[in-house]
């Protein structure tokens, strides 16, 4: 199930079912970046029909890069601000800069589409950084997909944000959009580092995703539609779930809810198992769970939920109609790379599990402090009053070290301090 959480194309579609939308709803704090497009004033920033997100231009957060479009017989496979691109032929980083809030919680979230928009076909593979540090390389090689999306929660550890696409290699980065959204601090806490989406998942066999206006955080869940196993049938219900966010912080949206898995022969337990490669990923896991059948006075639901055989709840009861979202607060490994969740019918239950919507993440840790805040301030300064413009004059100033701004020294010592500039 490694490949789960890769995108498929329909995440960027105009299929999705759930168009509900009239008004947009509140989208404080929201950074949506159409990477390519024009800064000019008809084109952006403008609103995307289908989801009422209002895109803006990419050009005030980026001084370099070429704008290009994917290939027009694709064009109708995607929303409008996945058809456009900027890439980078010149320099080894280039970054953009975004304004955030030190210490609050951020959803931060990338799309990549290729589709040919060179006419070269060159699958390109380059690295993703968050200021200093590696977040994810993006390899259009392997599998043969042209849409590729990274995501995480994260918290700022400065005002600024900086994404940076560093070649490693011959090929051209490139980037679609760059989404970043506040959500509150009191979900998705971590003992430490960030949270890396493996899996956002709601069960059910079509073909669609969900997101914003339904999910008020513009969470996207894609359905379980091809990895549906055999084994399992899919129940659905017309009727509202009933989300409390007073009680319920995660705020699962109702459309993720309204469908669930459950095992065919009622007696088998239902086992949602993947293997990573990565057998050091430490994991953090959302489970979302809400009865949708209306039961019979004589019928029960109730089950054990057992994480790589430990058991996180004995006889748990789904709510009626209603969510309840269960995770555990510490990060767990998986024994060889091989996770497994499995949901256990208890002896009295009449009904055989389900589970609703699932979310998997692994834990990510930026280590590599960032240079020290005042000298980065002092050479900001030197850069704008002399316009300098060298292309290497882009992301952190010292670190990674093989890419420090050319002219510069800086005294690096271990990852937690912060790099100090010496010479300039
Ligand atoms: C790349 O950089 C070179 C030298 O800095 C410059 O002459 C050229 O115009 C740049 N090309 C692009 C496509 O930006
Ligand atoms: C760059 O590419 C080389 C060769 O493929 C690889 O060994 C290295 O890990 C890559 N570096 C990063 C930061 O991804
Ligand atoms: C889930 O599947 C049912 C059919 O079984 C469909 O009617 C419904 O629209 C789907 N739900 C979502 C959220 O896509
Ligand atoms: C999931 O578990 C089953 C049964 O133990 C095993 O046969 C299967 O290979 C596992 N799948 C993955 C992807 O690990
Ligand atoms: C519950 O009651 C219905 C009829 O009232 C019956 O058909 C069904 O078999 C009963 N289920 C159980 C588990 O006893
Ligand atoms: C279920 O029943 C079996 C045999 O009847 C018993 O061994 C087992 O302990 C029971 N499990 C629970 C959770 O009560």
């Amino acid at each position: 199930m490694e490949a789960a959480c890769r995108v498929t194309v329909v995440v960027l579609g105009t299929l999705a079912v759930l168009i509900h939308l009239v008004q947009a709803q509140d989208q404080q704090g929201f950074i949506s970046l159409d990477c390519g497009l024009p800064a000019e004033e008809l084109s952006s920033p403008y609103d995307e029909p289908s989801t009422g997100l209002r895109f803006s231009s990419d050009a005030a957060y980026i001084q370099s890069g070429q704008t290009g479009s994917i290939q027009p017989n694709r064009e109708s496979q995607y929303l409008k601000p996945y058809r456009r691109l900027r890439y980078f032929p010149n320099g080894s980083r280039n970054c953009y800069n975004l304004n955030v809030e030190k210490g609050s919680k951020y959803l931060v979230r990338a799309f990549f589409v290729y589709e040919n928009y060179d006419g070269l076909n060159i699958k390109p593979k380059f690295d993703l950084y968050l200021g200093p540090n590696l977040w994810s390389t993006i390899d259009f090689q392997e599998p043969e997909e042209d849409v590729r999306r990274v995501e995480m929660l994260h918290i700022p550890t400065s005002n600024s944000l900086q994404i940076c696409l560093v070649k490693n290699g011959t090929t051209t980065p490139l980037i679609s959009t760059l989404e970043i959204r506040p959500v509150k601090t009191t979900i998705y806490e971590t003992v430490s580092g960030s949270l890396n989406l493996y899996l956002r998942t709601f069960f059910n066999k079509s073909d669609t995703y969900i997101r914003y206006p339904s999910d008020r955080y513009d969470r996207v869940w894609t359905s379980y539609s091809s990895y549906f196993r055999n084994e399992w049938i899919q129940i659905f219900t017309t009727l509202q779930v009933e989300v409390n966010n007073l009680e319920n912080y995660y705020d699962p949206p109702n459309a993720a809810l309204t469908s669930a898995a459950t095992p065919t022969n009622s007696n088998l337990p239902l086992m949602i198992n993947w293997t990573s490669s990565n057998v050091d990923n430490q994991y953090y896991f959302y489970t979302h769970f809400a009865e949708i059948q209306e039961l019979q006075t004589n019928d029960t639901r109730e089950f054990s939920i057992v994480w790589n055989g430990e058991v996180l709840r004995r006889q748990f009861i789904p709510p009626k109609f209603s969510a309840f979202s269960l995770y555990r607060s510490s990060p767990s490994t998986c024994e060889g790379g091989k996770c497994s969740l499995q949901l256990i019918r208890t002896n009295t239950s009449t009904l055989p599990p389900l589970i609703n919507a699932l979310e998997v993440y692994t834990v990510i840790h930026f280590s590599q402090s960032e240079t020290n805040e005042n000298d980065v301030v002092s050479v900001q300064n030197i850069k704008t009053s002399y316009r300098i413009s060298k292309n290497s004059w882009q992301g952190d100033p010292c670190v990674p070290q093989q890419l420090m701004w050319e002219g510069l020294n800086c005294r690096i010592t271990d990852k937690s301090t912060p790099p100090r500039i010496t010479y300039l």
